[in-house]
């Protein structure tokens, strides 16, 4: 039995401590935000963040994210400034790559508001998407950071 922290619930999961994260999170938990790509911890499709740090749960064993904060797609607000800009510049063509998309926008952003567009390219160009919306993925978070600006 191995318990976890996932979207600020508690759950008790049934598995081997070596399961990797993302088959618990889609066929344990029944969230299915999070996406499988390669599976090898390439493409980014199931990015979810462990204690603010996105990771790719494909190659997470389970047992490794014990007790720590986990926060998938689904965890994230629906006003928050990120999805609004998504939401706003229509950034998904398939769809498949997005979760992970935001996911690590949402903690690029956390943890730096003011990231340059170099800065968002370099952190972003670790996530594959076949569609190719990384023009409009960049313009969604420059559009999110100045959401933030006015909340602030
Ligand atoms: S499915 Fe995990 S990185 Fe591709
Ligand atoms: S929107 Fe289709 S893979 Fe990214």
């Amino acid at each position: 039995m191995v318990e976890l922290y996932l979207n600020g619930r508690h759950y008790k999961v049934d598995v081997e401590e070596d399961t990797p994260l993302l088959w618990v999170i889609r066929e344990h938990i029944g969230l299915t935000g999070t996406k499988f790509g390669c599976g090898k911890g390439i493409c980014g499709a199931c990015t979810v963040l462990v204690e603010e740090n996105p990771t790719r749960s494909c190659i997470t064993p389970v047992g490794s994210v014990k007790g720590k904060r986990i926060i998938t797609i689904e965890g994230i607000p629906s006003y928050h400034p990120v999805k609004r800009a998504w939401i706003e510049l229509d950034v998904p063509q398939c769809g498949y790559c997005q979760p992970g998309q935001i996911v690590e926008a949402y903690a690029l952003l956390n943890k730096n508001p003011r990231a340059s567009k170099e800065e968002i390219i370099s952190v972003m160009s670790s996530h594959l998407c076949r569609c190719g919306t990384y023009g409009r993925i960049l313009k969604a978070i420059q559009r999110a950071q100045k959401l933030m600006e006015v909340k602030a």
